[in-house]
């Protein structure tokens, strides 16, 4: 299996309610590596810059809103299949329609404050990346 690497966010509505810890423990059970990690708070301008391939999406704003709300902690994960892995400790985007014991159905309220963002490619994943580090902040 191919080790990769993608880029999670702990979103607003999970730094708000303090689960960052709780959350990183989830990832690191199932045997993802945090190989980098920051706190900060995303400007409007960034969250729409991120988001920018939902721009049309009808819940664009919103998103944009809630992202920019309060802080975020932005991650690089590291593992074997880390993009799927990822995805599937996170579970489905609409916290109601994801499996018991995944991140969002355990701690989500709505598909928009579904506490975690995660790469849905390994391409993506080095776009999102590159986004928020520089290669000086990730540490192998
Ligand atoms: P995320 O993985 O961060 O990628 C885009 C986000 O848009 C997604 O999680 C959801 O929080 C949000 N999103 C996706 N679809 C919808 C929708 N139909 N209504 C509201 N928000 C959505």
């Amino acid at each position: 299996m191919p080790i990769q690497k993608t880029l999670s966010i702990i979103k607003p509505d999970a730094v708000v309610k303090n689960l960052t810890g709780k959350i990183n423990a989830r990832l690191e059970d199932a045997g993802l590596r945090i190989i980098a990690q920051k706190r900060l708070q995303l400007t409007r301008s960034q969250a729409e810059k991120f988001y920018e391939v939902h721009r049309e999406k009808a819940f664009f704003d919103d998103l944009c809103e809630h992202m920019s709300s309060a802080p975020v902690v932005v991650q690089v994960l590291c593992g074997e299949n880390a993009v799927s892995k990822n995805r599937e400790i996170m579970g489905a985007t609409n916290p109601a329609n994801a499996e018991i014991g995944t991140i969002r159905r355990d701690f989500g309220q709505s598909i928009e404050h579904n506490v975690v963002h995660g790469s849905d490619s390994p391409e993506n994943a080095d776009i999102e990346i590159k986004f928020f580090f520089s290669q000086l902040e990730i540490i192998e």
